[in-house]
């Protein structure tokens, strides 16, 4: 696994490089955002802040593919995953990108008007939210 690999070379003071550590922060702060523009949309009663947490949404499920490929080179591959803190973390990504693809439909249906199904958008997005934070939670535990 590389990132055992990166441990034993940082001994030998050289370092290997890691391609997830630069992409993780894209999801956390999509998810985070689109949650705050939805609580944002509804207390000042303006669609612009809904029109903004759609694209959030659109960011975040576009960066994810990147995300998580990163993540398996830099585990050097499905054999990375006999380690149980790394079974923890990618259970919880993935559990993270399974509820976000979910949510595609119901933001389809509430594109014409978001206020309308503002409860279920905003229960799924705190919901997307939680994931991500735990997720990077778990993701420290793998960081020397
Ligand atoms: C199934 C897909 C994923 C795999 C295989 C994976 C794998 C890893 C690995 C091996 C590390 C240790 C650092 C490294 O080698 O890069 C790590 C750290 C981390 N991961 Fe993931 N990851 C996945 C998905 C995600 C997702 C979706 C998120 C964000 C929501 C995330 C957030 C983090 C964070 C925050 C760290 C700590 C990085 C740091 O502190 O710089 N990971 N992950």
């Amino acid at each position: 696994m590389r990132l055992a690999q990166g441990r034993a070379e940082k001994e030998t003071m050289t370092e290997t490089f890691l391609y997830h550590p630069p992409l993780v922060h894209f999801p956390i702060a999509f998810s985070f955002l689109e949650f705050l523009l939805l609580v944002l949309g509804r207390v000042k009663k303006n669609d612009e802040y809904f029109r903004f947490a759609f694209l959030t949404f659109v960011l975040c499920l576009l960066s994810l593919p990147f995300v998580v490929g990163a993540g398996f080179v830099d585990l050097g591959g499905f054999a990375g995953l006999r380690n149980d803190r790394v079974q923890r973390h990618v259970f919880s990504a993935l559990t993270f990108a399974v509820i976000n693809l979910i949510r595609i439909p119901r933001w389809r249906q509430a594109r014409q008007n978001p206020g309308a199904s503002w409860a279920s958008l905003a229960a799924g997005a705190a919901a997307s939210a939680l994931l991500a934070g735990l997720t990077g939670y778990f993701g420290g535990f793998l960081i020397d």
